[in-house]
């Protein structure tokens, strides 16, 4: 399946950002600005957001998405959110395996994969999150990295559930740090993820893969314009109306 067949999704990471004010205040200004994309437009807001978001979007080209979710349905899990607790409000999008949740809460690979086989059996569409940190980067195992995580992440998908998967590369060392990887960069790892998709699935992909890191409306258009790119996932200039805005219009 080529670039054009795939639908762009533009997904914003609000991370822990934004009181109820704020985010109202920032759906209602997104409302205004982006009325009819030419691509999905995703909002991963923070869960005490959700439902102001999930009611102020109503009716309108926006998605919501949280950005987690545990394996389990329920039970003696202090503090977490299961998937069909998110589902059940209405939410559709769920970001799976960020590179924060590995790094500051211990994620792991399995971790990640039991969180995304109970978000699709919740019927959520998973936004899986693989990217190396720059150590792995430096000692050139980055293939290896995002080879593994992708494969571990997707251990006992079906074909028919992968149709609602997204999958953003996002390199550990471009996360905040105003430092995107190079096209180059981005071309790889989206290139070693697509065939591994198809070899894994045994068929043309379907999957967009999108890219995040320091994605800004200065370089959004080059590198959605990349083989390979099928989106973007931002975090800092998700939070102004008017940089989202500029890299959904890219
Ligand atoms: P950033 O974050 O755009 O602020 O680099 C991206 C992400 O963490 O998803």
């Amino acid at each position: 399946m080529n670039k054009e067949k795939r639908t762009p999704v533009i997904a914003g990471n609000w991370k822990m950002n934004c009181d109820r004010t704020k985010a109202k205040e920032l759906v209602a200004q997104l409302k205004e600005s982006i009325s009819a994309p030419e691509c999905g437009v995703v909002l991963c807001v923070p869960y005490t957001n959700l439902e102001t978001v999930l009611e102020l979007t109503k009716g309108t080209c926006l998605k919501v998405g949280a950005q987690n979710c545990h394996w389990a349905g329920s039970g003696a899990f202090t503090g977490e959110i299961s998937a069909s607790m998110l589902a059940e409000m209405g939410v559709e999008y769920v970001i799976l395996g960020h590179s924060e949740r590995r790094q500051y809460f211990g994620e792991t690979d399995e971790t990640v994969n039991q969180r995304l086989r109970a978000a699709l059996d919740a019927g959520l569409k998973p936004i899986l999150c693989v990217g190396e940190v720059l150590s792995q980067r430096e000692q050139g195992v980055t293939q290896e990295v995002v080879c593994q995580q992708t494969k571990i992440a997707l251990g006992g998908v079906t074909e028919e559930e992968l149709g609602r998967i997204i999958i953003a590369y996002e390199p550990v060392w471009a996360i905040g740090t105003g430092r995107s990887a190079g096209p180059e960069d981005i071309m790889k790892a989206h290139t070693l993820a697509a065939n591994l998709l198809e070899k894994h699935f045994g068929r043309v992909r379907e999957v967009p893969l999108l890219y995040g890191g320091s994605v800004k409306p200065e370089n959004a258009a080059t590198i959605l314009a990349l083989d390979n790119v099928d989106g973007v996932l931002v975090g800092g200039a998700s939070l102004q109306a008017e940089s989202f805005t500029k890299i959904v219009t890219a």
